[in-house]
């Protein structure tokens, strides 16, 4: 695997692949992989011929400077795994070589940033999509793969590359969860195998949902409330929010409605991690890609 930690000598091999006829596929990461990763890299690498990797932990989109210090950084590790998969590049950056200084950076992301995640982390989305601009012109990738726990993140980003034009195919893959049901999350190794459980509350709420919704057993506001119970009645869980929203818009829906497919979605703390997972509702069309 080559490792790239500027712009400039990345841009310059990724040229002569494309010169080569190369598809390129990119799997933008903070590090920490899981196998959550692992599998988004799996599903690229069968759509491109060269895979690119970025770690970067990018600041822009911590709006809490205590979770961007805490954020785990074990890159022998990651490389260790990135190689085991046969990842072809990494790009590996410094703060430094992503951001000049200050920098403005507002764009119109139709309000799908201030709602949900964006409520409760403000300028997160604006973060977010400021540094994935910055890696798709970095790498100039034929397609990106994102993973659909953060279903709210790939809305932002299809939006900023519908804003900007940018000739890259997104793809969105289905969550990893291990055996119990617990998403894959960088952040689930600050949890002990107690939290762990705890934080099984949130998978057991939202599939309490999906199958309520798609069965049609009660209202949505009563479903809703019934999933917020199970999470307020869990051990050391803090919920945020739970919503039922429409998978386009992400606004929520409060009752049956032709042509709106569902996403449930939610928010919670546990052992002082913020955790948050989400279901799509059986019976809705699949997510645009
Ligand atoms: O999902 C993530 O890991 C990050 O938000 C991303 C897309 C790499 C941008 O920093």
């Amino acid at each position: 695997m080559l490792i790239f930690t500027t712009k400039n000598d990345l841009g310059a091999h990724l040229d002569n692949m494309r010169n080569e006829g190369k598809r390129i596929g990119l799997v933008t990461t903070m590090g920490a992989l899981h196998q959550g990763h692992l599998s988004l890299m799996q599903h690229t690498q069968k759509l491109s011929d060269i895979l690119v990797c970025s770690i970067f932990v990018n600041p822009t989109q911590f709006n809490n400077k205590e979770d961007l210090a805490k954020y785990p950084r074990p890159i022998e590790q990651d490389i260790h795994m990135l190689e085991q998969i046969g990842c072809d590049v990494l790009f590996l950056p410094e703060v430094e070589e992503m951001y000049s200084g200050s920098e403005e950076w507002n764009i119109d992301l139709d309000g799908l940033d201030t709602i949900l995640e964006g409520a409760f982390r403000p300028g997160h989305f604006q973060g977010v999509t400021q540094i994935v601009k910055k890696l798709f012109d970095a790498v100039g990738p034929d397609i990106a793969s994102f993973g659909q726990k953060d279903y709210q993140q790939f809305a932002v980003i299809k939006r900023m590359v519908e804003i900007f034009r940018l000739p890259v195919e997104l793809k969105l893959c289905p969550t990893v969860r291990d055996s119990n049901g617990l998403a894959m999350s960088s952040r689930n190794v600050r949890l002990s195998d107690h939290g762990k459980t705890q934080a099984l509350a949130l998978s057991k709420a939202l599939q309490y949902a999906s199958d309520h919704i798609a069965e049609e057993r009660a209202s949505y506001s009563e479903i809703r409330e019934e999933a917020i119970s199970i999470l307020k009645n869990a051990e050391g869980v803090d919920v945020e929010y739970f919503e039922i929203c429409d998978r386009e818009t992400l606004l929520p829906v409060g009752q049956p409605t032709a042509g709106v497919s569902l996403i449930v979605l939610v928010a919670a703390w546990v052992e002082g991690v913020r955790l948050i997972d989400n279901m799509l509702i059986p019976g809705g069309n699949s997510p645009k890609s």
